[in-house]
C-alpha cells in the first residue's frame, strides 16, 4: 500500500468545494483592492530563499526541501513562502518600471516541519504584495484588506498585533544592545540561541523555550530605540488603523521569523485553532528589492495559511456548498444511450450540469442512481421517448409534474421549470 508524503495531504470532496468557494472569494477580494495575480514556479534556486529569508532562521537552516537537480547539478529547492519568488519575479521582468505594483498569489508551500494540527509539509498560502510604495497608508490597506476578508468570511476571534522593527540602523545599534544583554545572561541560553547570539540575535526573541522567555521578556525593546521617522511611520499606520476602528495589540515582541522585515509587522492570532493560532502575517520588508540585486524600491506584504483560515471558517459555520447538478439522464438501450450523449452535450453548452448515466441497469435502477446523485432532474431517454424524439423531465428536488417534452426543446423547459420564469413571450414552450 502506497502512502501520501506525511504532513502532505489530499483535499477531498466534500471539503475541496469549500476550498473553492474560498478561492473564488479571493479573487473577487484581491481584484476590490486592485491587486493583479501573480504565478511563479514552485521551484526556485536555492539562494534565492538563503539569502531572502535568512541564513540563521528556522526555515532555512532546518524546513527548506533543498536538494540538487540530478540532471544538471543546480541546487534547487521547494518554496518555503512566495515573497521570495515574488520579489525575484519583480525584478527579473522589471516590473517596477510600469509603476508600484500590487499582486497576490495562490498556491502551496513547502516546510520541513514536524507535522501536527495546523501545521504541514506542504500547506497553502494567500499572498499578498505591494511594491514601491513607502506610505504607512499601504500598511495600514494590508491590514484592513485582512479584517474585510475575515468580515466576509464571518470568522471571530481574530486579534491583531503589531510591532515596528525599525530601519537598518535601528535594527543595527538594538543588535548591539541584545548581543550585550544576552552575553550577560550566556550561561542560560540553551544551545540554539548560544550559536544565534553572534549571527542573528533578534531570533533569540523568537525561542519558543519556555526556559528562556522570562530571559526574553526582560531583553532591551527595539520599539524603544526607533527614530523619529519610524516612529511617525508606525504611529501613522497605528492611528489610521483607530480611524478604520481596527482593534490591536502593540507587541514588542513579536519579531517575526524571516528576517526581510523592517518597519511594519503584524500578526493575526486566534485562540481557537490551538497552538497553531497564527492565521495570517506580514509586514514592510522596504530592503529585500535591494538585497536581492533590484533597484532599491520599498515593500510590504502579507501572507495567510489557507488550511488555519479554513479550519476557523469551519468553527465559525462554513460549510462546503451542496454539490450542484442539474440534470442525471438515465438512458436505455444503445441507440439511446448515443441520443442522450448528444442532449447532454446541448444541454452543457447552455450551462446546465449533466451527468449522464453509466453502467448499464434497468430504469429503476438508474434511478436510484440518480436521486443519490443530488440532480435537480431526472431525464429519462428510454425506448419510447427515443422512437418520438423527446425526453421525460422528472422534477427530483423541486415542486413540478414530470413531463415529456422534445429533445429540442428540451433546454428552454428546463430553463423554465428552474428559474419558475414565465417565457419573454408567455407562450408556454410544450403547447
Ligand atoms: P509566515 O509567517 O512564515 O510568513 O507564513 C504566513 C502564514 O502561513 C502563517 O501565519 C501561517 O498561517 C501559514 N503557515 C506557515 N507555515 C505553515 C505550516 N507549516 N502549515 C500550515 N500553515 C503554515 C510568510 O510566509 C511571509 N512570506 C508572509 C509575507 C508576505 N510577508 C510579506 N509578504
Amino acid at each position: 500500500m502506497l502512502h501520501g508524503v506525511r504532513g502532505m495531504n489530499d483535499i477531498l470532496p466534500p471539503e475541496s468545494l469549500l476550498w473553492n468557494e474560498f478561492e473564488a472569494l479571493v479573487h473577487s477580494w484581491a481584484n476590490a483592492y486592485g491587486y493583479r495575480p501573480i504565478r511563479t514556479p514552485i521551484v526556485e534556486p536555492t539562494p534565492l530563499f538563503c539569502r531572502a529569508i535568512g541564513e540563521v532562521t528556522d526555515i532555512v537552516e532546518k524546513e527548506m526541501y533543498a536538494f540538487e537537480d540530478a540532471l544538471n547539478g543546480e541546487h534547487l529547492a521547494l518554496r518555503p513562502e512566495g515573497t521570495a519568488g515574488c520579489v525575484r519575479a519583480v525584478i527579473e521582468h522589471n516590473l517596477l518600471h510600469a509603476g508600484p505594483q500590487r499582486l497576490y498569489y495562490w498556491g502551496p508551500m513547502f516546510r520541513h516541519e514536524r507535522p501536527q494540527k495546523g501545521r504541514y509539509r506542504q500547506f497553502h498560502q494567500v499572498g499578498v504584495e505591494c511594491f514601491g510604495l513607502p506610505d504607512p497608508e499601504v500598511d495600514a490597506e494590508l491590514i484592513l484588506m485582512g479584517a474585510r476578508l475575515w468580515e466576509d468570511l464571518g470568522l471571530t476571534d481574530l486579534r491583531l498585533e503589531i510591532n515596528s522593527l525599525g530601519d537598518p540602523h535601528e535594527r543595527a545599534k538594538h543588535r548591539a544592545l541584545l548581543i550585550d544583554y544576552f552575553t550577560r545572561y550566556e550561561a542560560d541560553l540553551d544551545e540554539e540561541s548560544r550559536r544565534r547570539l553572534s549571527r542573528n540575535p533578534l531570533r533569540i526573541l523568537d525561542s519558543k523555550n519556555p526556559a528562556l522567555q522570562p530571559l526574553i521578556e526582560e531583553a532591551p525593546r527595539l520599539l524603544d530605540h526607533l527614530g523619529e521617522a519610524t516612529r511617525a511611520h508606525f504611529d501613522a499606520v497605528l492611528a489610521l488603523l483607530t480611524d478604520a476602528g481596527i482593534p490591536y495589540r502593540v507587541n514588542p515582541r513579536l519579531v517575526r521569523g524571516l528576517d526581510y522585515y523592517n518597519r511594519t509587522v503584524f500578526e493575526w492570532v486566534t485562540p481557537k485553532l490551538g497552538a497553531q493560532g497564527t492565521v495570517c502575517a506580514g509586514g514592510r520588508y522596504d530592503g529585500l528589492i535591494a538585497q536581492l540585486g533590484g533597484r532599491p524600491a520599498p515593500a510590504a506584504g502579507f501572507a495567510l495559511g489557507v488550511e488555519r483560515v479554513l479550519a476557523l471558517w469551519q468553527t465559525c459555520g462554513g460549510e462546503p456548498p451542496a454539490v450542484e447538478l442539474d440534470v442525471y439522464l438515465l438512458h436505455l438501450g444503445a441507440e439511446s444511450s448515443r441520443a442522450a450523449f448528444r442532449l447532454a452535450e446541448a444541454l452543457r453548452a447552455s450551462g446546465f450540469s449533466v451527468v449522464v448515466h453509466a453502467g448499464g441497469g434497468s430504469l429503476k435502477s438508474q434511478m436510484k442512481r440518480a436521486d443519490g446523485s443530488g440532480a435537480q432532474y431526472a431525464l429519462i431517454l428510454a425506448e419510447e421517448e427515443l422512437a418520438t424524439q423527446t425526453v421525460t423531465i422528472k422534477p427530483l428536488r423541486r415542486k413540478g409534474e414530470q413531463r415529456r417534452v422534445a429533445w429540442s426543446e428540451a433546454e428552454a423547459v428546463l430553463a423554465q421549470m428552474q428559474f419558475g420564469s414565465e417565457r419573454s413571450d408567455g407562450t408556454d414552450p410544450v403547447a
